[in-house]
């Protein structure tokens, strides 16, 4: 079975490199010459653990082009292209675009959804172009992509004809995961309260944490794990941090508030999970002014961790790159170091190592919980630890002046 993907971002390259792993043949387009250069010649245009290996492996069953021609005669194709905001609303351009270049050039298509898109979307575009859609959201988390593609949790397909149903279906077989058959509307929600549920849960520890800080003898990792324990509250997701970032969270939550509102519904538990991110990084600041009051305009804080969570080169809506722009606008000097971050940012001091970027700093932020992290050894700093990484340091001669995230 030949396989069309349109899209090979993040999520598109993945998935084009997992079913190829599955066995099919696997023709990717995209609009970018320069992410066709790269995947045609083997290299991943992201960092994503395993990538690069599994595409090389299986490069015989994949082929990378600009051209949509290429996909003439291939029955199944997914859409997989960014759905951004624009003025708080979902932005689709890019997959009405997508959507009327397939049917250029095949309008038989069976097209399949993977962009998140909110309820009734695909139903309108089914309307509008006349051809078949099928909604197949995804649930794979940046870092262990690829195997959150071959072994989901659950995969969801959502349609109103039952043929094409079934050849999704058969696509996502070899996982051998549970399967909800339901309409492209359910599909389209389970994807937007998925995401704002897991938003929510980490706030909520994020607000548990503030209390925890204040309650002596309290900390909130042995109240998360106690719990977790709880098999309804399960331990995912409660890890303290520096709130949600990433290229789905952020966009996702606001646009699922703003299309309750236009059906005068409120979100209001998903709109205060974003407020409680939003203040996630007010408190960092405050914390540094309290310490550093009168030196604040000579004072280097140094940012460890750019990446919105570890084991990606992402940045977007990375709470971290708001973090520099909030202590820059504060007027503090800010020192960085990310070992994957590919990303340029005015006005600070970009290191090549952590200790490079302690040792230039006066006061230490650990944003990102880059497994090397663990092992700092940081002498007579101010430290928030908002990843929680050196509480994991057995290192009896640590000693860390300030405070813990
Ligand atoms: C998220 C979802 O987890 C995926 O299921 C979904 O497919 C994807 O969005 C998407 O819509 O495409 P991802 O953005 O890769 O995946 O990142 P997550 O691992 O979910 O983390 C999101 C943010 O929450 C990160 O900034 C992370 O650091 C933070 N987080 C997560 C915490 O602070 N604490 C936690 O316990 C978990």
């Amino acid at each position: 079975m030949k396989i069309g993907v349109v899209g090979l971002g993040y999520i598109g390259s993945v998935t084009s490199v997992a079913l190829a792993e599955a066995g099919y043949e696997v023709i990717g387009v995209d609009i970018d010459e320069s992410k066709v250069k790269a995947l045609s010649a083997g290299e991943p245009p992201i960092y994503e653990p395993g990538l690069k290996e599994m595409l090389v492996k299986n490069v015989k069953r994949l082929e990378f082009s600009v051209d949509y021609n290429k996909l003439s005669e291939v029955d199944l194709i997914f859409v997989i292209v960014p759905t951004p905001n624009k003025d708080g609303k979902i932005y689709l351009k890019y997959v009405d675009d997508v959507v009327e270049n397939i049917k250029k050039v095949n309008k038989n298509a069976i097209v399949i959804i993977k962009s998140t898109v909110l309820p009734g979307t695909a139903s309108n575009l089914m309307q509008k172009t006349g051809m078949i859609i099928v909604s197949n959201p995804e649930f794979t988390k940046e870092g262990s992509a690829i195997d959150d593609t071959l072994k989901p949790d659950r995969v969801v397909i959502g349609g109103n004809n039952k043929n094409a149903i079934e050849k999704v279906k058969k696509i996502w077989e070899f996982t051998k995961s549970p399967i909800i058959e339901t309409t492209n509307e359910n599909a389209e929600m389970i994807k937007y309260a998925s995401n704002s549920f897991l938003a929510v849960k980490v706030s909520y520890i994020n607000e548990i944490a503030n209390l925890c800080e204040k309650v002596p003898n309290c900390d909130v990792e042995v109240v998360a794990r106690g719990m977790g324990l709880d098999k309804r509250i399960a331990p995912y997701f409660l890890k303290v941090g520096i709130g949600f970032g990433g290229s789905c969270f952020p966009k996702d939550t606001m646009a699922f508030i703003s299309f309750a509102r236009d059906l005068n519904e409120s979100l209001s538990i998903i709109e205060s999970a974003v407020s409680v991110n939003k203040s996630r990084i007010l408190r960092i600041v405050s914390l540094l002014e309290d310490k550093f009051k009168d030196v604040e305009t000579t004072t280097k804080i140094g940012v460890l961790g750019l990446t919105f969570k570890a084991n990606t080169d992402d940045t977007r809506e990375s709470q971290s790159i708001k973090l520099v722009e909030s202590l820059l606008s504060k007027g503090f000097k800010v020192n960085a170091y990310d070992p994957m971050a590919k990303v340029k940012l005015d006005n600070i001091n970009l290191f090549s190592s952590s200790e490079e970027c302690i040792d230039n700093s006066d006061a230490i932020v650990i944003a990102t919980e880059w497994p090397e992290f663990k092992d700092l050894n940081i002498k007579n700093k101010f430290v928030i630890d908002m990843r929680r990484m050196l509480s994991l340091n057995s290192d009896p001669n640590l000693k860390i002046v300030g405070y813990y995230g």
